[in-house]
C-alpha cells in the first residue's frame, strides 16, 4: 500500500489527513512533524495528532481561518447573492426570481426576499456576499418602503458589493433603458440615502387587465402622451429576460 494524502474541506475548518502505510509511516511522521513545526512557528496552523488507527496513521491539521475567508465558520463557501424586492403585481418578483435562477445555474447561491419580510423578520446579512435591491416605478417614483429600507440599512448594504435595479415600462424605449437616460433611475440615485455601487434599468410589463380601473385610466393617459399601448386588454412584457439573466451572472461575479 502506498502513501495517501487526502485534503478534505470540512464545514468548519479545512482538514488534512495523511494515511500512511506502516512501513513508511516513521519517515512520513518525521517529515510531517517538521512541516507542522515550521507551519506552527509561522502561525499558520496548529497541529493536532490523532492516535494511529489500525494499520494507518492519521493526522489532523487544524488551520485557523480568517473571519473574512469563505471558509469562515458556519459559512457556505459557495458565493451567495440576496435580492431584495418590492412588487405590486408580481413582475418585479419574477425579475428577482429570474436573477436568482441564473445565479444558481452559474453555480452560486441566491435568495430573494420581499422588503416587507426583511423589515419585519430581519436579515442575517452575514450569509450573503452580494446584495441587490429592486423596485418597480410607480407614478414616477417608488414605494416609500423602498427609500425607508435602504436608508435604514445603508451600512449593511454598503458593507457588500451591491446594486439597485428598477423596473419600468418607459424603459421599453432603448434610450430610456440606460442608467443615464432613465430619469426614474436618476431620481432614485439623487433621493436615496443609500448610494448603490451599481445600477441597472429593466423594462417592465404593461398589464391592463391586472390593474384596477383607476390605474388603467391614469396609465392610458400616460401612454397616450408617450406613444405607448392604450388598449385596455393589452398585456405586453417588455422585459429582456436574457439581459436579466446576464445581470444575475454579473451580480454573482461581484462576490
Ligand atoms: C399604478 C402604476 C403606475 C405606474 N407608473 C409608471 C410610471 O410612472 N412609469 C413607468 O415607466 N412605468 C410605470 N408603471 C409600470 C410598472 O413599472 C411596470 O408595470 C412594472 O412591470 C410593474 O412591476 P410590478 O408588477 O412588480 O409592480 C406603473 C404601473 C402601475 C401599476
Amino acid at each position: 500500500m502506498g502513501d495517501c494524502l487526502l485534503i478534505r474541506f470540512g464545514r468548519h475548518q479545512p482538514r488534512i489527513e495523511v494515511a500512511v502505510a506502516p512501513w513508511r509511516s516513521r519517515n512520513v511522521r518525521i517529515f510531517l512533524g517538521t512541516m507542522l513545526t515550521v507551519s506552527a512557528r509561522l502561525g499558520r496552523c496548529q497541529p493536532r495528532c490523532v492516535a494511529p488507527s489500525g494499520a494507518l496513521a492519521q493526522y489532523d491539521i487544524m488551520v485557523p481561518v480568517k473571519r473574512t475567508s469563505t471558509l469562515q465558520e458556519g459559512k457556505d463557501p459557495m458565493k451567495s447573492v440576496l435580492v431584495f424586492y418590492v412588487s405590486r403585481r408580481g413582475h418585479t418578483a419574477r425579475v428577482a426570481r429570474t436573477i436568482c435562477e441564473s445565479i444558481t445555474a452559474s453555480g452560486g447561491r441566491a435568495e430573494m426576499m420581499e422588503i416587507r419580510e426583511a423589515v419585519h423578520e430581519g436579515v442575517d446579512w452575514s450569509r450573503y456576499d452580494v446584495v441587490a435591491v429592486g423596485a418597480p416605478v410607480i407614478y414616477g417614483t417608488y414605494d416609500k418602503e423602498v427609500f425607508q429600507f435602504v436608508a435604514d440599512n445603508r451600512d449593511a448594504l454598503d458593507g457588500k458589493p451591491n446594486s439597485f435595479f428598477n423596473v419600468s415600462v418607459v424603459a421599453r424605449n432603448p434610450e430610456k433603458a440606460t442608467v443615464e437616460g432613465n430619469r426614474y433611475m436618476q431620481k432614485f440615485l439623487q433621493r436615496s440615502a443609500w448610494k448603490p455601487k451599481e445600477a441597472k434599468v429593466i423594462a417592465g410589463k404593461v398589464d391592463y387587465p391586472a390593474w384596477p380601473w383607476y390605474d388603467v385610466l391614469m396609465i392610458q393617459m400616460i401612454m397616450k402622451m408617450t406613444n405607448g399601448p392604450t388598449d385596455r386588454r393589452a398585456v405586453i412584457d417588455y422585459t429582456d429576460w436574457d439581459d436579466v439573466r446576464a445581470y444575475g451572472r454579473h451580480l454573482l461575479s461581484l462576490a
